[in-house]
C-alpha cells in the first residue's frame, strides 16, 4: 500500500466510523454530499447511506442505468451509489461496489442489509487493481474518488478492462484547470480532500483516451475551489476494440473467483467483504 493509500484510507475510515456512531461525516453545502441528489433519491434510502455521502456529484444521474445491466461503482463508500443502482438495474442485474477501506464497507454492508438489497455486491480491493474479470462490466460509474487514486493511468486501464465492449462509463470526479501546475491544486485543498490529486481536463481526457476509451466528454457542474470543478466525466468502449490487458499486479485469477461468488452470493478468493 502506498503512503497515498495509508492517508486517504485513514481519513475515510474516520468519516465511516463517524456515521457507524450515528453522526453525520459530511458537509452538505452544495458542492459535496447528499443535497446533490433528489429527495426522492435520497427518500429511497437508508439514513446511513445518505449521511455517509462524500461524492461531489450524482453518478446515477448521468449513467443512464438500464434493467438487467451490471454496475461498478468505484470508491463505493457507504454504498449510496451502489444502492440506488441496484434498484435501477432491477433483479436481473448487479451492483458491486469496490472500496479499499473495511469501515467503509462495513458500513457499506449495513446500509444494503437495512434496505433489503439483494442484488448487491461489496468487493474490498485498489480501483488500480480492480477484482473482476475482463469484459465483466456494463457501466462503471464512481462519484469523487478518481481524484483519491495513486495511480490514475491504472484505474484507467482497469475501467477499459473490466468493461465490455460497447459499455461505458458515467463518472463525477474533481477536476482542475489545464493552468493549474500541481502545486497550485495543493495550494486549494488537500489529497485526502479530494482537490490536490486532482486531474486536470486535458490529463482526465487523454488518460481516457489511451486506453482506448472513446466518445469523451468532461462537463462542468459546479465549482469546488478556484480553478477547480466538479465534472461529469462520460465514455463509451468501442465495439471491436483492442482487449486491454489488466494493469500489473492485477489479481486476474482471484478475480475471476469474485464474480462466481457475487453469482452465488458465498464469499470469494478473500475479494469480497462480509
Ligand atoms: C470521497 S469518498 C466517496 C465515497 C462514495 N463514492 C460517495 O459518493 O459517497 C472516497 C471513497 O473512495 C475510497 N477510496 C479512495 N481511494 C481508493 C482506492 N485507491 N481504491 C479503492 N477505494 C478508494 C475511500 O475509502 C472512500 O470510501
Amino acid at each position: 500500500m502506498t503512503d497515498i493509500h495509508e492517508t486517504v484510507r485513514l481519513h475515510y475510515a474516520q468519516a465511516a466510523l463517524g456515521v457507524l456512531n450515528g453522526e453525520s461525516c459530511c458537509a452538505d453545502d452544495g458542492q459535496y454530499g447528499s443535497e446533490l441528489y433528489s429527495a426522492l433519491e435520497r427518500d429511497e434510502l437508508p439514513d446511513a447511506a445518505v449521511m455517509a455521502s462524500l461524492g461531489c456529484g450524482n453518478p446515477i444521474a448521468v449513467a443512464e442505468l438500464h434493467e438487467g445491466e451490471r454496475v461498478l461503482d468505484l470508491g463505493s463508500g457507504g454504498g449510496i451509489d451502489v444502492l440506488l443502482s441496484a434498484r435501477r438495474v432491477g433483479p436481473s442485474g448487479r451492483a458491486f461496489g469496490l472500496d479499499m477501506t473495511d469501515e467503509m464497507l462495513a458500513l457499506a454492508q449495513r446500509n444494503a442489509a437495512e434496505a433489503g438489497a439483494t442484488n448487491v455486491e461489496f468487493l474490498k480491493g485498489n480501483i488500480e487493481t480492480i477484482p473482476l474479470p475482463a469484459a465483466s462490466i456494463d457501466v462503471v460509474i464512481s462519484n469523487c474518488v478518481v481524484n483519491l487514486a495513486a495511480d490514475k493511468p491504472a484505474v484507467f486501464r482497469e475501467i477499459a478492462r473490466v468493461l465490455r465492449p460497447g459499455g461505458r462509463i458515467g463518472i463525477t470526479d474533481v477536476v482542475a484547470d489545464d493552468a493549474l501546475t500541481a502545486a497550485q491544486r495543493a495550494e486549494r485543498g488537500s489529497y485526502a480532500g479530494c482537490i490536490a490529486g486532482a486531474l486536470s481536463f486535458s490529463e482526465f481526457r487523454s488518460g481516457l483516451e489511451a486506453v482506448g476509451l472513446a466518445d469523451v466528454s468532461l462537463t462542468i457542474s459546479h465549482g469546488v475551489a478556484d480553478g477547480i470543478y466538479s465534472v461529469i466525466v462520460k465514455a463509451t468502449k468501442p465495439v471491436g476494440g483492442a482487449a486491454v490487458p489488466p494493469a500489473s499486479g492485477a489479481p486476474e485469477g482471484a478475480a475471476v473467483d469474485a464474480v462466481e461468488g457475487a453469482a452465488t452470493s458465498s464469499c470469494c478468493g478473500g475479494a469480497c467483504c462480509g
